[in-house]
């Protein structure tokens, strides 16, 4: 694909962004859609600043992430329902200077877990309260789905819980109870303290689907053990995968290429 005078821009807004994985997978699925475009990484610690610059350079989309999602708010022109109900944004669409802003992390979770399991009517058992868990339990309660919140700051649970339709349960609860699907949503498990677990290992049941949205390292403690408990196990790449391929599809119209995403998202975390 040659990049011309015509070629659309795309970008990623965060601080840090040195490494994210978005501008690889985005060039890719570019580039395997037939799809004129091409996505950089801008560092900027300035919301309000990249926000006037998407504006003034017609950078066509952006990827929004840490410390942004929330703070972009204010710049944007128009912020669509399921972003306001999250309260945060992810996605920017710049529709001829005028931006609005979207949210593709619920909704790429569920296609992520989707591709294993229906989630309507099933029982979810979210790990942490943060960010994450928001914009996962807003795409759950969507998707008809019955969420269940556990979180270390049990009011941070209680809280999210009742803002959004959900349940709240105490972590010492958790496994005496059965849940048809588990997410975690912290970061307990992450590089470098690999060796932790977010929850009991007791928790873990034969057939449960047990998801992780951790993807450094995409193997974590927590899928191990639910694997050799006989769990279905989905790695956090699936929802890093979806929710690009769903700002993809926002911004040029089109289906994802998602096998081609997905392939270069596992061959750079498999090889790093
Ligand atoms: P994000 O936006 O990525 O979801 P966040 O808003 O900082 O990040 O939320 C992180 C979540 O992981 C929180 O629910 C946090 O629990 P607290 O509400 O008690 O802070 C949870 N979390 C972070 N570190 C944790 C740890 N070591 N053990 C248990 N939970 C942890």
């Amino acid at each position: 694909m040659e990049i011309s005078a015509k070629t659309p821009v795309y970008c990623v807004i965060g601080h840090p962004v040195g490494h994210s994985l978005s501008p690889l997978m985005q060039n890719r699925a570019f580039a395997a859609a037939g799809c004129d475009g091409v996505y950089a990484a801008f560092d900027t610690a300035n919301p309000e600043g990249a926000a006037a610059g998407i504006r003034a350079l017609g950078i066509r989309g952006a990827s929004v992430t840490i410390p942004h999602k929330v703070p972009i708010m204010d710049f944007l022109d128009e912020i669509d329902d399921n972003a306001r109900a999250i309260g945060a944004v992810n996605t920017i669409v710049n529709s001829g200077g005028k931006l609005r802003g979207c949210n593709t992390d619920g909704r790429g979770a569920v296609r992520a877990l989707e591709e294993h399991i229906a989630v309507s009517g099933k029982k979810v058992l979210i790990l942490g309260a943060g960010g994450a868990a928001r914009a996962i339990v807003h795409g759950l309660k969507a998707s008809g789905a019955d969420p269940y919140i556990a979180n270390r700051t049990p009011d941070k649970a209680r809280l999210l819980a009742q803002d959004l339709g959900a349940q709240a349960v105490s972590m010492d609860a958790i496994s005496g109870r059965s849940f048809d699907i588990m997410i975690n949503t912290t970061p307990v498990g992450m590089h470098p303290d690999t060796d932790a677990m977010p929850a009991p290992e007791s928790v873990l049941a034969p057939e449960m689907h047990v998801m992780d949205i951790i993807y450094n390292p995409l193997g974590t403690k927590l899928l191990a053990k639910a694997e050799a408990a006989g769990c279905h196990v989905i790695d956090g790449a699936g929802m890093f995968v979806y929710q690009g391929a769903l700002q993809f599809s926002l911004w040029t119209g089109r289906d994802a290429p998602v096998a081609q995403m997905r392939q270069v998202v596992y061959k750079y975390l498999n090889l790093n």
